[in-house]
């Protein structure tokens, strides 16, 4: 049996929703929502200066969520928000912090409209660099706001990754 863990980012809880979904979805027990030292703001200009930049320069903020062992794990599954057609920064720190050989990698990544292709693009060069296999990703636009379509998706997902 292959052991599954979803790992994501989620600023304003749509990555949470596809997450948690998904995790529902697979049967998966194993869901860690990363956290910052510094939380980025959420509302008006700041939340898009803040994590833009720091995502636009591959920062990789200190997080106060304790990382998981991925050893345990064969299926790693990776959320992230699109910040400025880059990764979010948290994942940047997950991502240099923790050991991918050898594990399965899904990608899962959410926008307001732009494209996620770069984001994922990005996730994918830096595990393969770590020894990880990209199996699979999909991108949603506002989630939150569409649950049904996001939903459907979740399910076609969830069949890959099971
Ligand atoms: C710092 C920042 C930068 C963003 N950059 C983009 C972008 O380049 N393209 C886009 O379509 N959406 C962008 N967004 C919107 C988010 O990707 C989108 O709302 C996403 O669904 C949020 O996921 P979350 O609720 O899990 O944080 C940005 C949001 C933030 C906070």
């Amino acid at each position: 049996m292959s052991e599954t863990i979803i790992v994501y980012y989620s600023l304003e809880g749509n990555i949470d929703f596809v997450a948690k979904n998904l995790a529902e979805k697979i049967s998966c027990s194993n869901v860690v929502r990363l956290e910052t030292v510094k939380a980025y703001p959420t509302k008006g200009l700041f939340k898009f200066l803040h994590g833009g930049k720091d995502a636009m320069k591959g920062f990789k903020p200190e997080l106060k969520t304790a990382l998981p062992d991925l050893s345990k794990f064969d299926i790693v599954v990776i959320g992230t928000p699109v910040w400025a057609s880059r990764p979010s920064a948290p994942i940047n720190t997950f991502i240099e912090k923790c050991d991918f050989s050898g594990k399965k990698v899904f990608i899962l990544a959410s926008s307001m409209g732009g494209s996620s292709a770069s984001t994922i693009e990005a996730i994918s060069s830096e595990v393969t660099k770590k020894g990880a296999t990209v199996v699979a990703s999909t991108s949603f636009v506002n989630p939150l706001k569409n649950q049904e379509k996001a939903k459907a998706a979740i399910a076609e997902f969830a069949s890959k990754v099971n």
